[in-house]
């Protein structure tokens, strides 16, 4: 029918070279899709030419059904294709980065970034704001007065040259059809999917052009992975496409059944890491702060650093404060602290047994810690801060949490979220490993 003024019509858009039913169908039949069927469908989703409602369905018969490695692989690359890569070749100095899976109370990334870039290996981090009960480290950070998140690739690669490790937000032109697809996974239910979370990661990650990437998998009540078999296979999924992918890349898996540290909240998890930075802090941030700087170390080809002596000497908080100071923030300045406070009091006598991580994270988003929508604002001063953990024996009566926050109609939904958390037995429970797996 060409000539038809319909065929004319249709002359002057592209012909493609697909139906996106005919991909949907193959998957929802459980086959392999073909590499151009990857390449074609995600990028024309990103052009808006397949549309929401086929890629849902294809995102739900891809959670239904799995992806093979090799489809997982096509799929990360056909991702990072629909974007620009950044090089940071020219800094003459290795490059490492750190990602998590999400955690409560998960401040590592700001002691982390400072304490490897002590050792002349660069990090940039770009990282993203919380959604969900999960705490996201730009928000964090935004409680530092005059701390700016946006900085241009230029200023990014400026300061890694100079300070050497950058916190910021990643730009709008990595990896852009992760960013269309993820906000459509949240909500269609297909988040879970371990081919779309590990291609959704890695494709940031790969290109962002990190040298070296050491993964932190989490795996408990707080964290995406509530069992560990899925958790390993989704770390494994990860290091496998990283490294065909050239980027050294190692996973960590840790526990996350109960909050890191002591507190859940932007400004008190900025002063929690800074405790740290201090050569305290407690033990279990310290112990994954450490860990992870080494895997990062060694993996930029600094296997004989010694990470806690820097933590001990000083030497990582003055590059905290280079690396703050570098993006506006002062320092020095005094941390935001919330309007009201309310306490929650040990029941009864005993060791504390379990601080259910994911309900001590859902209080701090109600007392207005994070937020349910990604315009909604956050609070700097409010969160969680426990006073003791899990081994430990407390009194009847005893503070075990403060709750912070600047709208006090605000506690009620925020105690009713840690009604069953602080569990007291007469017997110490079992003491559990922080860190449960390597995958290398
Ligand atoms: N984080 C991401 O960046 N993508 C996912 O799919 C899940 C967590």
């Amino acid at each position: 029918m060409t000539g038809t003024g319909a065929g004319a019509a249709g002359a002057a858009r592209a012909v493609e070279p697909f139906d996106a039913v005919d991909v949907i169908v193959a998957k929802r039949d459980g086959r392999r899709l073909s590499d151009p069927q990857i390449d074609w469908v995600v990028d024309a989703y990103t052009r808006g030419v397949v549309a929401d409602e086929q890629m849902s369905a294809l995102a739900m018969a891809i959670l239904l059904n799995g992806m093979s490695r090799s489809e997982i692989a096509r799929w990360t690359a056909a991702m990072i294709a629909s974007g620009e890569r950044l090089d940071f070749s020219g800094l003459g100095r290795p490059t490492a980065d750190k990602h998590s899976t999400g955690g409560v109370g998960d401040k590592i990334t700001l002691p982390l970034a400072p304490l490897v870039a002590v050792f002349g290996v660069a990090v940039p981090q770009l990282s993203g704001r919380g959604l969900g009960h999960t705490g996201g480290t730009l928000d964090k950070l935004e409680s530092i007065p005059g701390w700016r998140a946006a900085l241009t690739n230029e200023e990014m690669l400026a300061q890694l040259g100079g300070v050497g490790a950058v916190i910021c937000a990643a730009g709008s032109g990595l990896a852009p059809a992760d960013r269309k697809l993820y906000a459509l996974r949240d909500v269609t239910g297909t988040v879970e999917a371990i081919p779309l979370i590990a291609s959704s990661i890695m494709s940031k990650k790969i290109a962002e052009g990190t040298g070296a990437l050491v993964l932190d998998v989490k795996v408990g009540t707080g964290a995406f992975m509530h069992d560990e078999a899925r958790a390993r296979e989704l770390a494994e999924t990860m290091v496998a496409l990283g490294t065909d992918a050239g980027v050294t890349t190692v996973a960590l898996l840790t526990d996350m059944n109960t909050p890191l540290g002591l507190t859940a909240g932007n400004a008190l998890e900025v002063r929690e890491s800074l405790e740290v930075l201090a050569g305290g802090g407690p033990a279990d941030v310290v112990e994954l702060t450490v860990a992870l700087a080494r895997e990062m170390l060694a993996a930029a080809g600094r296997p004989d650093a010694d990470p806690a002596a820097a933590l001990a000497d000083g030497r990582a908080m003055d590059s905290w404060r280079a690396m703050i100071r570098a993006q506006g923030g002062d320092p020095e300045a005094p941390l935001p602290v919330a309007r009201h406070t309310e306490e929650i009091r040990a029941a009864a006598t005993g060791v504390l047994a379990e601080v259910d991580a994911m309900a001590v994270g859902v209080a701090a988003w109600r007392l207005g810690a994070g937020r349910a929508r990604k315009e909604d604002p956050v609070q700097a001063g409010a969160g969680v801060e426990l006073f003791a953990k899990p081994g430990q024996r407390v009194t009847a009566g005893q503070v075990l949490a403060r709750l912070h926050t600047d709208t006090p109609d605000r506690f009620a939904r925020a105690t009713e979220a840690l009604a069953e958390t602080f569990v007291v037995r007469d017997e110490a429970p079992a003491p559990r490993p922080l860190v449960l797996g390597r995958i290398a």
